[in-house]
Protein backbone atom coordinates (compact mmCIF):
# COMPACT_ATOMS: atom_id res chain seq x y z
CA UNK A 1 0.00 0.00 0.00
CA UNK A 2 2.56 2.73 1.11
CA UNK A 3 4.63 1.52 -1.96
CA UNK A 4 1.94 2.21 -4.34
CA UNK A 5 1.24 5.46 -3.10
CA UNK A 6 5.33 6.28 -3.80
CA UNK A 7 5.45 5.40 -6.95
CA UNK A 8 2.32 7.45 -7.99
CA UNK A 9 3.91 10.75 -5.91
CA UNK A 10 6.98 10.19 -8.06
CA UNK A 11 5.30 9.87 -11.35
CA UNK A 12 3.11 12.53 -11.03
CA UNK A 13 5.42 15.18 -9.16
CA UNK A 14 8.80 14.41 -11.24
CA UNK A 15 7.85 13.46 -14.92
CA UNK A 16 11.58 14.09 -15.28
CA UNK A 17 12.26 11.09 -14.24
CA UNK A 18 11.96 9.28 -17.56
CA UNK A 19 15.46 9.73 -18.00
CA UNK A 20 16.42 7.38 -15.50
CA UNK A 21 14.59 4.79 -17.95
CA UNK A 22 15.67 6.48 -21.35
CA UNK A 23 18.75 7.78 -22.97
CA UNK A 24 17.33 10.31 -25.35
CA UNK A 25 20.55 11.00 -26.81
CA UNK A 26 20.20 7.70 -29.09
CA UNK A 27 21.65 8.09 -31.85
CA UNK A 28 20.67 4.70 -33.39
CA UNK A 29 18.06 5.49 -36.21
CA UNK A 30 16.61 2.21 -35.54
CA UNK A 31 15.29 3.83 -32.15
CA UNK A 32 12.65 5.68 -33.40
CA UNK A 33 12.31 4.49 -36.95
CA UNK A 34 8.66 3.43 -38.12
CA UNK A 35 10.12 -0.58 -38.49
CA UNK A 36 13.17 -1.91 -40.40
CA UNK A 37 13.24 -1.11 -43.99
CA UNK A 38 13.38 -3.03 -47.14
CA UNK A 39 16.42 -3.02 -49.07
CA UNK A 40 16.22 -0.09 -51.99
CA UNK A 41 19.08 -1.66 -53.73
CA UNK A 42 17.77 -2.48 -57.17
CA UNK A 43 20.86 -3.63 -58.54
CA UNK A 44 20.50 -6.66 -55.57
CA UNK A 45 17.22 -7.44 -56.74
CA UNK A 46 16.38 -11.06 -57.48
CA UNK A 47 13.27 -11.52 -59.24
CA UNK A 48 11.78 -13.49 -62.08
CA UNK A 49 9.54 -11.11 -63.91
CA UNK A 50 7.43 -12.20 -66.60
CA UNK A 51 6.31 -8.79 -69.02
CA UNK A 52 2.98 -9.88 -70.64
CA UNK A 53 2.69 -6.94 -73.33
CA UNK A 54 -0.71 -5.69 -76.01
CA UNK A 55 0.68 -6.03 -79.30
CA UNK A 56 -3.15 -6.05 -80.79
CA UNK A 57 -3.68 -2.84 -83.14
CA UNK A 58 -4.62 -0.03 -80.41
CA UNK A 59 -0.45 -0.37 -79.77
CA UNK A 60 0.82 0.22 -83.14
CA UNK A 61 4.78 -0.29 -84.41
CA UNK A 62 5.38 3.72 -82.99
CA UNK A 63 3.74 3.42 -79.78
CA UNK A 64 5.45 -0.48 -79.06
CA UNK A 65 9.05 1.41 -79.88
CA UNK A 66 8.13 4.17 -77.07
CA UNK A 67 7.34 1.60 -75.03
CA UNK A 68 10.82 -0.49 -75.61
CA UNK A 69 12.43 3.21 -74.29
CA UNK A 70 10.20 3.10 -71.13
CA UNK A 71 11.02 -0.48 -70.56
CA UNK A 72 14.58 0.21 -71.11
CA UNK A 73 14.50 3.22 -68.68
CA UNK A 74 13.17 1.39 -65.76
CA UNK A 75 14.63 -1.59 -65.90
CA UNK A 76 18.04 -0.09 -66.22
CA UNK A 77 19.09 -0.10 -62.90
CA UNK A 78 18.37 -4.80 -62.21
CA UNK A 79 21.53 -6.93 -62.91
CA UNK A 80 20.13 -9.46 -65.65
CA UNK A 81 21.33 -12.98 -65.04
CA UNK A 82 21.06 -16.48 -65.03
CA UNK A 83 24.10 -18.19 -62.34
CA UNK A 84 24.51 -15.19 -59.57
CA UNK A 85 22.23 -15.03 -57.04
CA UNK A 86 21.30 -10.81 -56.76
CA UNK A 87 20.17 -10.98 -60.66
CA UNK A 88 16.99 -10.82 -62.33
CA UNK A 89 15.77 -12.49 -65.17
CA UNK A 90 12.97 -12.29 -67.97
CA UNK A 91 10.55 -12.93 -70.23
CA UNK A 92 8.32 -11.71 -72.55
CA UNK A 93 4.66 -12.96 -73.96
CA UNK A 94 2.82 -10.79 -76.28
CA UNK A 95 -0.97 -10.76 -76.67
CA UNK A 96 -3.64 -9.93 -79.84
CA UNK A 97 -5.81 -12.33 -80.49
CA UNK A 98 -3.10 -14.66 -80.26
CA UNK A 99 -0.67 -14.89 -77.30
CA UNK A 100 3.29 -15.74 -78.26
CA UNK A 101 5.77 -16.83 -75.80
CA UNK A 102 8.69 -14.68 -77.08
CA UNK A 103 11.30 -14.61 -74.65
CA UNK A 104 11.52 -17.12 -71.94
CA UNK A 105 13.36 -16.49 -68.60
CA UNK A 106 15.70 -19.41 -69.70
CA UNK A 107 16.71 -16.64 -72.63
CA UNK A 108 18.23 -14.16 -70.26
CA UNK A 109 21.34 -13.25 -70.56
CA UNK A 110 22.01 -8.92 -69.78
CA UNK A 111 20.33 -6.22 -70.04
CA UNK A 112 21.56 -5.17 -73.77
CA UNK A 113 20.54 -8.82 -74.69
CA UNK A 114 17.07 -8.17 -74.06
CA UNK A 115 16.64 -4.53 -75.13
CA UNK A 116 18.16 -5.30 -78.49
CA UNK A 117 15.78 -8.17 -78.46
CA UNK A 118 12.52 -5.96 -78.17
CA UNK A 119 13.54 -3.34 -80.37
CA UNK A 120 14.04 -6.42 -83.15
CA UNK A 121 10.28 -7.74 -81.81
CA UNK A 122 9.00 -4.29 -83.32
CA UNK A 123 9.68 -4.83 -86.38
CA UNK A 124 8.76 -8.51 -86.68
CA UNK A 125 5.53 -8.11 -85.05
CA UNK A 126 2.28 -6.85 -87.49
CA UNK A 127 0.41 -5.29 -84.69
CA UNK A 128 -2.57 -6.07 -87.31
CA UNK A 129 -4.82 -8.21 -84.30
CA UNK A 130 -8.04 -6.76 -83.56
CA UNK A 131 -8.13 -8.34 -80.33
CA UNK A 132 -6.57 -8.69 -76.74
CA UNK A 133 -6.49 -11.85 -74.96
CA UNK A 134 -5.46 -11.09 -71.51
CA UNK A 135 -7.35 -13.41 -69.81
CA UNK A 136 -5.10 -15.85 -72.14
CA UNK A 137 -1.43 -14.25 -71.72
CA UNK A 138 -1.63 -14.11 -67.71
CA UNK A 139 -2.67 -17.91 -68.11
CA UNK A 140 0.85 -18.38 -70.05
CA UNK A 141 2.55 -15.88 -67.58
CA UNK A 142 1.25 -18.06 -64.79
CA UNK A 143 2.39 -21.33 -66.63
CA UNK A 144 6.20 -20.05 -67.73
CA UNK A 145 6.79 -19.02 -64.06
CA UNK A 146 5.84 -22.38 -62.79
CA UNK A 147 7.41 -24.20 -65.31
CA UNK A 148 10.77 -22.05 -65.56
CA UNK A 149 10.91 -21.37 -61.19
CA UNK A 150 13.58 -20.13 -59.75
CA UNK A 151 14.81 -18.90 -55.87
CA UNK A 152 13.71 -15.60 -57.39
CA UNK A 153 10.60 -14.25 -56.54
CA UNK A 154 8.06 -14.28 -59.35
CA UNK A 155 6.00 -11.29 -60.99
CA UNK A 156 4.25 -10.71 -63.88
CA UNK A 157 3.57 -6.66 -65.18
CA UNK A 158 1.12 -6.69 -67.69
CA UNK A 159 1.30 -4.00 -70.17
CA UNK A 160 -2.29 -3.01 -71.63
CA UNK A 161 -3.01 -0.69 -74.40
CA UNK A 162 -6.73 -2.00 -75.20
CA UNK A 163 -9.91 -3.45 -73.83
CA UNK A 164 -11.37 -6.39 -75.55
CA UNK A 165 -14.77 -7.40 -74.20
CA UNK A 166 -13.83 -11.56 -74.83
CA UNK A 167 -10.16 -11.31 -74.31
CA UNK A 168 -10.75 -9.89 -70.94
CA UNK A 169 -13.25 -12.02 -69.60
CA UNK A 170 -12.65 -14.26 -66.68
CA UNK A 171 -8.88 -12.26 -66.52
CA UNK A 172 -9.70 -10.64 -63.14
CA UNK A 173 -10.84 -14.45 -61.42
CA UNK A 174 -7.51 -15.60 -63.34
CA UNK A 175 -5.35 -12.88 -61.91
CA UNK A 176 -6.69 -13.40 -58.37
CA UNK A 177 -5.69 -16.74 -58.47
CA UNK A 178 -2.39 -15.93 -59.82
CA UNK A 179 -2.11 -13.13 -56.50
CA UNK A 180 -3.27 -15.90 -54.39
CA UNK A 181 -0.43 -18.22 -55.07
CA UNK A 182 1.70 -15.52 -54.28
CA UNK A 183 2.90 -13.98 -57.32
CA UNK A 184 2.52 -10.11 -57.42
CA UNK A 185 0.68 -8.34 -61.21
CA UNK A 186 2.27 -4.64 -61.65
CA UNK A 187 -0.07 -3.30 -64.36
CA UNK A 188 0.76 -0.45 -66.53
CA UNK A 189 -1.84 1.23 -68.41
CA UNK A 190 -0.49 2.28 -72.10
CA UNK A 191 -1.93 5.62 -72.16
CA UNK A 192 -5.43 4.74 -72.53
CA UNK A 193 -7.70 7.19 -70.90
CA UNK A 194 -10.45 4.30 -71.81
CA UNK A 195 -12.68 4.00 -68.41
CA UNK A 196 -13.43 0.53 -69.09
CA UNK A 197 -9.67 -0.81 -68.99
CA UNK A 198 -9.25 1.09 -66.01
CA UNK A 199 -11.65 -0.51 -63.76
CA UNK A 200 -10.74 -3.86 -65.42
CA UNK A 201 -7.31 -2.94 -65.09
CA UNK A 202 -7.48 -2.17 -61.51
CA UNK A 203 -8.64 -5.44 -60.58
CA UNK A 204 -6.03 -7.38 -62.25
CA UNK A 205 -3.40 -5.23 -60.44
CA UNK A 206 -1.61 -6.25 -56.82
CA UNK A 207 -3.24 -4.14 -54.90
CA UNK A 208 -0.76 -0.37 -54.98
CA UNK A 209 1.03 -1.58 -58.06
CA UNK A 210 -1.44 0.31 -61.13
CA UNK A 211 0.45 2.73 -63.13
CA UNK A 212 -0.45 4.43 -66.00
CA UNK A 213 2.62 4.89 -68.90
CA UNK A 214 2.80 8.76 -69.17
CA UNK A 215 2.33 9.55 -64.85
CA UNK A 216 4.88 11.57 -63.28
CA UNK A 217 7.88 9.88 -61.84
CA UNK A 218 7.14 6.29 -63.31
CA UNK A 219 10.97 5.72 -64.23
CA UNK A 220 12.02 5.90 -60.70
CA UNK A 221 8.46 4.37 -58.96
CA UNK A 222 8.52 0.81 -60.93
CA UNK A 223 12.18 0.15 -59.66
CA UNK A 224 11.17 1.19 -56.37
CA UNK A 225 7.97 -1.16 -56.40
CA UNK A 226 9.93 -3.82 -57.54
CA UNK A 227 11.93 -3.89 -54.51
CA UNK A 228 9.23 -3.60 -52.60
CA UNK A 229 7.93 -6.95 -54.40
CA UNK A 230 11.23 -8.14 -53.69
CA UNK A 231 10.49 -7.77 -50.06
CA UNK A 232 8.30 -10.30 -48.39
CA UNK A 233 8.27 -13.34 -45.85
CA UNK A 234 8.37 -17.02 -46.11
CA UNK A 235 4.65 -18.44 -45.89
CA UNK A 236 2.87 -18.54 -42.77
CA UNK A 237 4.44 -14.76 -41.20
CA UNK A 238 2.54 -11.91 -41.05
CA UNK A 239 4.80 -9.45 -42.68
CA UNK A 240 4.34 -5.38 -41.04
CA UNK A 241 3.53 -3.18 -43.66
CA UNK A 242 1.12 0.04 -43.78
CA UNK A 243 -1.48 1.62 -45.66
CA UNK A 244 -0.61 5.22 -47.04
CA UNK A 245 -4.21 6.68 -47.64
CA UNK A 246 -3.02 9.48 -50.11
CA UNK A 247 -0.94 7.41 -52.51
CA UNK A 248 -3.40 3.82 -52.46
CA UNK A 249 -0.33 2.06 -51.98
CA UNK A 250 1.01 0.04 -49.26
CA UNK A 251 4.96 0.14 -47.79
CA UNK A 252 6.52 -3.21 -46.68
CA UNK A 253 8.93 -3.45 -43.95
CA UNK A 254 11.29 -6.15 -43.94
CA UNK A 255 9.63 -7.91 -40.48
CA UNK A 256 8.13 -11.42 -40.82
CA UNK A 257 6.17 -11.56 -37.14
CA UNK A 258 4.79 -14.52 -35.15
CA UNK A 259 3.64 -15.36 -32.00
CA UNK A 260 3.40 -18.52 -29.13
CA UNK A 261 0.18 -17.83 -26.76
CA UNK A 262 1.90 -20.04 -24.01
CA UNK A 263 3.20 -18.56 -20.93
CA UNK A 264 7.38 -18.55 -21.47
CA UNK A 265 10.24 -17.47 -19.76
CA UNK A 266 11.53 -14.66 -21.70
CA UNK A 267 15.06 -15.87 -21.59
CA UNK A 268 13.98 -18.81 -23.01
CA UNK A 269 11.41 -16.85 -25.74
CA UNK A 270 14.30 -15.25 -26.97
CA UNK A 271 15.82 -18.65 -27.94
CA UNK A 272 12.52 -19.78 -29.28
CA UNK A 273 12.67 -16.76 -31.56
CA UNK A 274 15.84 -17.33 -33.60
CA UNK A 275 16.85 -16.88 -35.87
CA UNK A 276 14.04 -13.94 -35.18
CA UNK A 277 13.90 -11.80 -32.38
CA UNK A 278 11.87 -10.88 -29.57
CA UNK A 279 9.30 -8.23 -31.36
CA UNK A 280 10.67 -4.64 -31.48
CA UNK A 281 7.78 -2.02 -31.05
CA UNK A 282 9.67 1.26 -31.87
CA UNK A 283 6.60 3.13 -33.39
CA UNK A 284 2.73 3.82 -32.62
CA UNK A 285 2.38 3.02 -36.17
CA UNK A 286 3.96 -0.65 -35.32
CA UNK A 287 2.05 -1.29 -32.78
CA UNK A 288 -1.31 -0.57 -34.50
CA UNK A 289 -0.43 -3.48 -37.04
CA UNK A 290 0.46 -5.46 -34.59
CA UNK A 291 -2.77 -5.05 -32.87
CA UNK A 292 -4.96 -5.22 -35.20
CA UNK A 293 -3.21 -7.92 -37.51
CA UNK A 294 -0.86 -10.10 -34.97
CA UNK A 295 -2.81 -10.61 -31.77
CA UNK A 296 -6.21 -11.83 -32.82
CA UNK A 297 -4.59 -14.64 -34.85
CA UNK A 298 -1.55 -15.05 -33.32
CA UNK A 299 -2.35 -14.49 -29.81
CA UNK A 300 -6.02 -14.86 -29.19
CA UNK A 301 -7.97 -13.07 -25.83
CA UNK A 302 -3.86 -12.15 -24.38
CA UNK A 303 -4.01 -9.67 -22.16
CA UNK A 304 -0.27 -9.70 -21.69
CA UNK A 305 2.85 -10.48 -24.21
CA UNK A 306 6.34 -10.19 -23.75
CA UNK A 307 8.86 -7.78 -26.40
CA UNK A 308 12.10 -7.67 -26.99
CA UNK A 309 12.67 -4.44 -24.45
CA UNK A 310 15.37 -5.60 -21.96
CA UNK A 311 17.74 -4.22 -19.62
CA UNK A 312 20.54 -4.51 -21.82
CA UNK A 313 23.66 -6.97 -20.38
CA UNK A 314 26.24 -4.04 -21.17
CA UNK A 315 27.86 -2.20 -18.39
CA UNK A 316 25.57 0.65 -18.94
CA UNK A 317 22.57 -1.24 -18.05
CA UNK A 318 20.61 0.58 -20.50
CA UNK A 319 16.64 -0.47 -21.82
CA UNK A 320 17.01 -1.66 -25.39
CA UNK A 321 16.09 -3.51 -28.51
CA UNK A 322 17.52 -6.46 -30.03
CA UNK A 323 18.31 -5.53 -33.92
CA UNK A 324 18.90 -8.68 -36.50
CA UNK A 325 22.14 -10.04 -36.19
CA UNK A 326 22.81 -9.80 -32.51
CA UNK A 327 22.63 -6.07 -32.49
CA UNK A 328 21.32 -4.12 -29.72
CA UNK A 329 20.12 -0.41 -29.25
CA UNK A 330 18.43 2.00 -27.13
CA UNK A 331 14.77 2.26 -26.30
CA UNK A 332 13.61 5.49 -28.11
CA UNK A 333 10.85 8.05 -27.70
CA UNK A 334 8.37 5.11 -28.27
CA UNK A 335 6.40 3.59 -26.00
CA UNK A 336 6.94 4.95 -22.80
CA UNK A 337 7.44 2.91 -19.93
CA UNK A 338 3.95 3.86 -17.52
CA UNK A 339 5.60 3.32 -14.39
CA UNK A 340 9.26 2.96 -12.99
CA UNK A 341 10.59 -0.30 -14.01
CA UNK A 342 12.01 -1.92 -10.28
CA UNK A 343 15.73 -2.65 -10.07
CA UNK A 344 15.51 -6.08 -10.63
CA UNK A 345 13.22 -6.36 -13.79
CA UNK A 346 14.86 -7.24 -16.82
CA UNK A 347 11.98 -7.52 -19.65
CA UNK A 348 9.31 -5.49 -21.28
CA UNK A 349 5.73 -6.43 -22.20
CA UNK A 350 2.42 -4.90 -23.03
CA UNK A 351 -0.44 -5.07 -20.58
CA UNK A 352 -3.82 -4.42 -21.93
CA UNK A 353 -5.54 -3.38 -18.85
CA UNK A 354 -8.80 -2.16 -19.87
CA UNK A 355 -10.59 -1.60 -23.44
CA UNK A 356 -7.91 -0.76 -25.99
CA UNK A 357 -5.45 0.74 -23.46
CA UNK A 358 -2.00 -1.08 -23.88
CA UNK A 359 0.70 0.10 -21.46
CA UNK A 360 4.65 -0.73 -21.57
CA UNK A 361 5.06 -2.51 -18.17
CA UNK A 362 8.85 -4.43 -17.21
CA UNK A 363 8.56 -7.28 -14.82
CA UNK A 364 11.62 -10.12 -14.06
CA UNK A 365 11.31 -12.86 -15.65
CA UNK A 366 7.83 -13.38 -16.35
CA UNK A 367 6.36 -16.45 -18.08
CA UNK A 368 4.13 -14.96 -20.60
CA UNK A 369 3.11 -15.04 -24.45
CA UNK A 370 5.37 -13.55 -26.70
CA UNK A 371 5.62 -12.21 -30.60
CA UNK A 372 8.92 -13.12 -32.47
CA UNK A 373 10.04 -10.94 -35.65
CA UNK A 374 12.23 -12.86 -38.49
CA UNK A 375 13.95 -10.43 -41.13
CA UNK A 376 12.14 -9.98 -43.74
CA UNK A 377 13.73 -11.70 -47.67
CA UNK A 378 14.84 -8.60 -50.08
CA UNK A 379 17.03 -7.50 -52.52
CA UNK A 380 19.96 -7.63 -49.75
CA UNK A 381 19.05 -10.63 -48.08
CA UNK A 382 18.42 -13.83 -49.80
CA UNK A 383 16.32 -15.89 -47.07
CA UNK A 384 15.80 -19.44 -46.56
CA UNK A 385 12.35 -19.52 -47.96
CA UNK A 386 11.47 -22.69 -47.06
CA UNK A 387 11.43 -21.54 -42.84
CA UNK A 388 8.13 -22.79 -42.23
CA UNK A 389 6.03 -21.43 -39.48
CA UNK A 390 5.39 -23.51 -36.17
CA UNK A 391 3.30 -26.41 -37.55
C1 LIG B 1 23.48 7.59 -23.73
O1 LIG B 1 24.14 6.74 -24.65
C2 LIG B 1 25.35 7.29 -25.16
C3 LIG B 1 25.84 6.33 -26.27
O2 LIG B 1 25.62 4.99 -25.91
C4 LIG B 1 26.34 7.44 -24.02
O3 LIG B 1 27.56 7.98 -24.51
C5 LIG B 1 25.75 8.39 -22.99
O4 LIG B 1 26.61 8.48 -21.89
C6 LIG B 1 24.38 7.88 -22.52
N1 LIG B 1 23.76 8.90 -21.70
C7 LIG B 1 23.16 8.62 -20.53
C8 LIG B 1 22.54 9.75 -19.82
O5 LIG B 1 23.14 7.48 -20.08
C1 LIG C 1 17.04 3.91 -50.21
O1 LIG C 1 17.23 3.68 -48.84
C2 LIG C 1 18.16 4.56 -48.23
C3 LIG C 1 18.41 4.08 -46.81
O2 LIG C 1 17.25 3.60 -46.20
C4 LIG C 1 17.62 5.98 -48.30
O3 LIG C 1 18.53 6.88 -47.72
C5 LIG C 1 17.39 6.34 -49.76
O4 LIG C 1 16.79 7.60 -49.86
C6 LIG C 1 16.50 5.31 -50.45
N1 LIG C 1 16.45 5.58 -51.87
C7 LIG C 1 15.28 5.62 -52.53
C8 LIG C 1 15.39 5.86 -54.00
O5 LIG C 1 14.21 5.45 -51.98
C1 LIG D 1 3.38 5.03 -53.06
O1 LIG D 1 3.10 6.13 -53.90
C2 LIG D 1 3.90 7.29 -53.65
C3 LIG D 1 3.40 8.41 -54.55
O2 LIG D 1 3.36 8.00 -55.87
C4 LIG D 1 5.36 6.96 -53.90
O3 LIG D 1 6.19 8.07 -53.57
C5 LIG D 1 5.76 5.75 -53.04
O4 LIG D 1 7.09 5.39 -53.35
C6 LIG D 1 4.83 4.59 -53.27
N1 LIG D 1 5.17 3.52 -52.36
C7 LIG D 1 5.35 2.29 -52.78
C8 LIG D 1 5.70 1.31 -51.72
O5 LIG D 1 5.27 1.96 -53.94
C1 LIG E 1 24.11 -9.86 -40.81
O1 LIG E 1 25.27 -10.65 -40.91
C2 LIG E 1 25.44 -11.26 -42.17
C3 LIG E 1 26.61 -12.20 -42.11
O2 LIG E 1 27.57 -11.75 -41.18
C4 LIG E 1 25.60 -10.17 -43.23
O3 LIG E 1 25.74 -10.76 -44.50
C5 LIG E 1 24.36 -9.29 -43.21
O4 LIG E 1 24.52 -8.23 -44.12
C6 LIG E 1 24.14 -8.73 -41.82
N1 LIG E 1 22.86 -8.05 -41.82
C7 LIG E 1 22.67 -6.89 -41.25
C8 LIG E 1 21.29 -6.34 -41.31
O5 LIG E 1 23.56 -6.26 -40.72
C1 LIG F 1 -4.73 4.18 -20.26
O1 LIG F 1 -4.76 3.90 -18.89
C2 LIG F 1 -3.97 4.79 -18.10
C3 LIG F 1 -4.03 4.31 -16.66
O2 LIG F 1 -5.28 3.87 -16.29
C4 LIG F 1 -4.45 6.20 -18.26
O3 LIG F 1 -3.62 7.09 -17.54
C5 LIG F 1 -4.41 6.57 -19.73
O4 LIG F 1 -4.95 7.87 -19.94
C6 LIG F 1 -5.23 5.58 -20.55
N1 LIG F 1 -5.07 5.89 -21.97
C7 LIG F 1 -6.09 5.85 -22.79
C8 LIG F 1 -5.77 6.16 -24.22
O5 LIG F 1 -7.22 5.56 -22.47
Amino acid sequence: MYFFVFVFLIVSLVPAQQSVVRNSSTDDPRSNAIGYSCSNETTQSWLDIVFVIDTSDAMSRRNFNALVGQIATFMQPFTFGQTEKHTIRVAVITYGINVVEQYLLTDTTNFENFIDFLFDLSFNLQFDENGANAQGALQEAYYLLLSESSFRNPLIILIAASYDKTGFNGADKTANAIKNNGIHILVINFASSDGVLTNALQKISSPGFYYVSNQDNINSLIPFSLTQINCFCPPGYIQFRYYNTPWKNYTNYAECLFGFSSDTLPTVATRVCKPGILVPITSQTKFDFIADHVLPHELPGKKKFTIGLHKSSSADEEWKWWGYNETEYSLGNYPSMFDIPNKGDNYGYFWNHYGFNWTLQTGNNLELPYICQLRACDAGFICDQTQAKKM
